[in-house]
């Protein structure tokens, strides 16, 4: 990550859902954020506040507020906007870093989905990002001109079958970012979705075979994998007003992957396993 600030968001305030631990993009986002002049509140579910080290991530970023919210419910959502606004006043930014799959988590194959798990993949996921710029149109706590940022991933467009359920989550959680980008950009009010590379989390860390997802991810990127660090410092660009023609993208941060077919590496090591196969 950056050392240096370049007081991108002096004078911004926000909200920052998603960090659990250090490993958390949305932990790096918020040390990013910090660091360049943003107040924010930090908020995750209340048991991630006694499993994780959030409160430590709080004192980083000057005291920050921890708010206890299910992202999946929108009085939970309604009431954290309320308690923001009497603290902030309005805002400028959204940070959606939330993600879930109990299908994924508890390694079901696509075809055999429990559809009550799939329900809450796509309530927690996605229709978060829903419930939460409902409720804070419904409170009026967002400044013209703020920006909303989602994290997704490549699943969204392509199949990496261990990823399940989740990418069903992303595709509707992308949707949902460009139907209110659409209906916002009159305020000036931003919505984008990041998608980023395979991220060594505790999230990240649950698919099925994330090692070899990460390694093959690695090989075929011409920069390599983006680390949740890189992913911080771009997330600050979009939350900053030089970003402030950007709305309803799906802007890929991943090293190059998303464009690439096959690399060099990659047909290096199928070469050699087709030679040790046939001598
Ligand atoms: N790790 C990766 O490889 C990767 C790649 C691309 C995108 N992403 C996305 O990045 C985002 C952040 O995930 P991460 O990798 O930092 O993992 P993480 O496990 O650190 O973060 C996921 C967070 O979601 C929170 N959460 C779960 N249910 C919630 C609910 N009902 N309400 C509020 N919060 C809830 C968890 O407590 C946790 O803090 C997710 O959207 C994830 O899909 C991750």
């Amino acid at each position: 990550m950056s050392s240096k600030s370049y007081g991108l968001l002096e004078g911004k305030k926000g909200i920052i859902f998603g960090p659990l631990d250090e490993k958390s993009i949305a932990w790096q986002i918020a040390l990013a954020a910090y660091r360049e002049g943003a107040r924010f509140a930090i908020s995750n579910v209340k048991v991630a506040f006694r499993l994780g080290t959030v409160e430590e991530l709080a004192k980083l970023c000057g005291n920050a507020p921890l708010i206890a919210c299910d992202a999946s419910n929108s009085e939970d959502l309604e009431q954290t906007f309320e308690q923001l606004k009497n603290e902030y006043g309005k805002i400028d930014f959204i940070v959606h870093s939330i993600g879930m799959s109990p299908n994924v988590r508890k390694k079901r194959p696509y075809e055999d989905l429990n559809y009550d798990w799939y329900h809450k993949t796509l309530d927690v996921s996605a229709m978060s990002l829903h419930r939460m710029i409902a409720a804070a149109l419904k409170k009026d706590v967002l400044n013209d001109g703020a920006s909303i940022v989602a994290l997704s991933y490549i699943g969204a467009q392509r199949i990496f079958s261990t990823y399940s359920d989740m990418s069903d989550a992303k595709a509707l959680l992308e949707s949902i970012a460009r139907n209110f980008g659409a209906r916002l950009g009159k305020r000036g009010i931003r919505v984008n979705t990041v998608s980023q590379s395979p991220t060594k989390t505790t999230a990240g860390t649950g698919i099925e075979g994330f090692d070899a997802l990460y390694d093959f991810a690695e090989k075929i990127s011409p920069l390599g994998n983006a680390t949740a660090e890189d992913c911080a410092d771009y997330v600050v660009t979009l939350l900053s007003d030089l970003t402030r023609k950007v709305t309803m993208q799906n802007l890929y941060h991943d090293g190059g992957f998303s464009s690439m077919g096959i690399s060099d590496e990659i047909i290096e090591l199928l070469y050699q396993k087709h030679k040790s196969e046939n001598p």
